[in-house]
């Protein structure tokens, strides 16, 4: 594996997941594998959980990490070929990636999506950017479209709560203030993909996510039948992909609560708008599995990081 830009880069989901349980149980025993290398964590929008994770993974393989907010402190990056410089940009892609890599053996890279404009989001200017002028592997720390760490998390978690060929796993779309991107919903349906389960998308008329991500999955629209008999429920924001980046409505009985929830484990990537997406109730309970999920952040980027050292 060169890099880590989506789920398609994983090669066996049951390995590598096999492999994160390992190292759950003892996170250091490879502690000597990134002695000497530097991995460098270009972050263009905020994070909790990513930055801290992808940096304990990176410790507990023995890597030093550079932390940098690229978005607010680093240049502004053009991205074109042949583009006049003679505006808000002051440095190109080009050289950007080149002497990052210079300083780093590995880089790993968070840049949301604008949700102003499809095409451009769906290139992936800085990640594909990053790809393509860098001499080092690349890591998505969630990008416009994937979010494949946070994915690799929740295929661990799946695991350790025994999901089997004849669990129920629900994509509950839920109402939010703000337009959100695709990327996690997009990571977690690639990956229910490669698992032997039955999975469900439900969200209201007009939130369908791109179709090609979708091909083959059940999508139904009254969120109560979904829900029966579920075993695993994911929820999460986004915006509509049809009509690009904005907000149809926000209907608030599509929040998750107990009486919806059912016997169902709880999913959320985090961080989750209480009493909007989800209610108190299913987030405080025992049911509730995103804390672990958030842990298991640290064992994905780890599984990740090492098999670009091994490689
Ligand atoms: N789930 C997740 O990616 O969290 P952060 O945005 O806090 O990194």
């Amino acid at each position: 594996m060169r890099n880590y830009l989506s789920i398609n880069d994983i090669d066996s989901l049951p390995d590598w997941v096999a492999t994160a349980r390992d190292l759950k149980k003892n996170p250091r025993q490879f502690d000597s594998l990134g002695r000497g290398k530097t991995i460098g964590l270009l972050f263009f929008n905020n994070s909790l959980r990513t930055r801290l994770s992808t940096q304990k993974a990176a410790m507990n393989l023995g890597m030093e990490v550079m932390v940098m907010n690229f978005g607010n402190e680093g240049w502004a990056l053009e991205y074109g070929d042949g583009t006049i410089m003679d505006q808000g940009t002051s440095e190109h892609i080009k050289e950007a990636a080149q002497v990052v890599s210079q300083y780093c053996d590995i880089i790993a890279i968070r840049a949301f999506a604008g949700l102003k404009d499809r095409e451009k989001d769906e290139a992936e200017l800085v990640l594909n950017g990053f790809k393509k002028y860098a001499s080092v592997p690349i890591v998505n720390m969630e990008s416009s479209v994937g979010h494949p760490l946070q994915a690799l998390a929740d295929a661990i978690t799946l695991s350790e709560n025994e999901i089997d060929k004849k669990s129920k796993v629900v994509l509950s779309w839920a109402p939010h203030p703000k337009a959100l991107p695709h990327a996690v919903a997009n990571s977690f349906v690639k990956m229910m993909q490669l698992q032997d389960a039955d999975f469900v998308i439900t969200h209201p008329e007009g939130y369908e996510l791109n179709p090609e991500i979708t091909k083959g999955v059940r999508i139904e629209y009254d969120q109560n039948k979904a829900l029966e008999n579920a075993d695993f429920v994911y929820v999460k924001n986004w915006c509509s992909y049809s009509d690009y980046g904005e907000i149809l409505h926000q209907d608030g009985n599509w929040m998750m609560t107990k009486e919806k929830l059912g016997h169902a484990k709880f999913m959320h990537c985090l961080p989750v708008r209480r009493n909007v997406v989800v209610k108190d109730a299913v987030l405080d309970s025992e049911q509730s599995l995103v804390i672990e999920q958030a842990n298991n952040r640290t064992y994905a980027a780890q599984v990740v990081l090492k098999k670009l050292l091994e490689n």
